[in-house]
């Protein structure tokens, strides 16, 4: 029988090409997002393959919306097989300068819009006693960046979520969770961040800040052109480790996407890259 699989916020980007690299792969694909007028090219493609795709409105912020396509997948179904989280929002104020309603913002779509989805998604896991949780966190989640505290922050603490479900959710109800940490990826996710984040004058950063910030950003833009390492990748090359670790019986904890991002999570990640071991010492620890 073929798996199926909700994939959040695929209407540009990394989920939209994860859901056609899903579905071409022999998985049934609910490609939800939040507002599905923009879902036209990923529908015309699926139907120009002849994919199993189906579109699906899914707010993370929303949990009504949640439910209701979670409530339409078990209906369809009987069963959902994996999550894939991807829905996030880029976010580059400092702290003093961003609002709290900002603050608020950029942690509910990329920290609880997580933990929303899989609530309403595991206890269909745990009664079916199998499933899969993916969550693409970012190399933000496992090191701390300037001008990026905020999405760091939230991202860091989908890493932590998804560590201590995995203690103690994996074993007994067969429900495996892996995180993807991307770095740079060639996204709408740039400019939706500078979007997000530009005051009404069109500033980022102002005051004592922004001579750090124009720093910040000339050190950005000459580190993507040069070095042996390429800081961005595509849609697609991170939708292939995605689809990587959906196929794998025992997935990976976590995974980077490129060398790239393993070398700047290195000293965080060397001891123990994919996870295994610190998920062993915590159930000794704790279980
Ligand atoms: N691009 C990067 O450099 C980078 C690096 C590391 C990690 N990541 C992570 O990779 C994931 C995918 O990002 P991307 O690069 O593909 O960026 P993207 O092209 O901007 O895609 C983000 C997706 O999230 C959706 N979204 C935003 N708010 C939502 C909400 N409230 N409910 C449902 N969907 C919502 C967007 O929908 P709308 O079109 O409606 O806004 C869009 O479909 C994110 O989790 C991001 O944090 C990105």
């Amino acid at each position: 029988m073929k798996k199926n699989v909700l994939i959040t916020g695929t209407s540009t980007g990394v989920g939209y090409e994860s859901a056609l690299l899903f579905a071409r792969n022999g998985f049934k694909v609910y490609a939800s997002m939040r507002n599905l007028a923009k879902g036209e090219a990923l529908q015309q493609q699926a139907t120009t393959e002849g994919l199993d795709l189906t579109l699906i409105q899914l707010d993370v912020t929303n949990l009504d919306s949640i439910q209701t396509a979670v409530d339409t997948i078990m209906e369809a179904d009987g069963r959902i097989d994996m999550l894939i989280n991807n829905a996030g929002a880029g976010f580059g104020k400092t702290t003093e300068q961003a609002s709290i309603e900002e603050i608020k913002w950029v942690t509910e779509v990329n920290y609880l819009g997580v933990v929303y989805c899989t609530r309403t998604v595991i206890p269909h896991m745990r009664k079916q006693r199998s499933g899969h949780i993916i969550n693409i966190t970012s190399v933000g989640g496992l090191v701390g960046q300037p001008f990026n505290e905020l999405y760091c922050g939230a991202k860091f603490a989908v890493e932590g979520y998804t560590e201590g479900l995995a203690s103690y959710v994996s074993d007994p109800f067969n429900i495996k969770f892996s995180i993807v940490e991307p770095g740079g990826i060639s996204t709408e996710f740039m400019k939706s961040a500078i979007a997000n984040t530009a005051s009404a004058e069109g500033q980022l950063a102002s005051g004592e800040y922004l001579p750090i910030f124009q720093q910040y950003m000339a050190g950005t833009q000459s580190r993507a052109g040069e070095g042996e390492l390429q800081v961005y990748q595509t849609g697609e090359e991170v939708a292939q480790v995605i689809l990587e670790v959906a196929q794998q019986e025992e997935p990976p904890l976590r995974v980077r996407t490129s060398a790239w991002a393993e070398a700047l999570c290195h000293l965080k990640t060397a001891s123990d890259p994919d996870g295994t071991k610190l998920v062993n010492q915590v159930k000794s620890s704790f279980l």
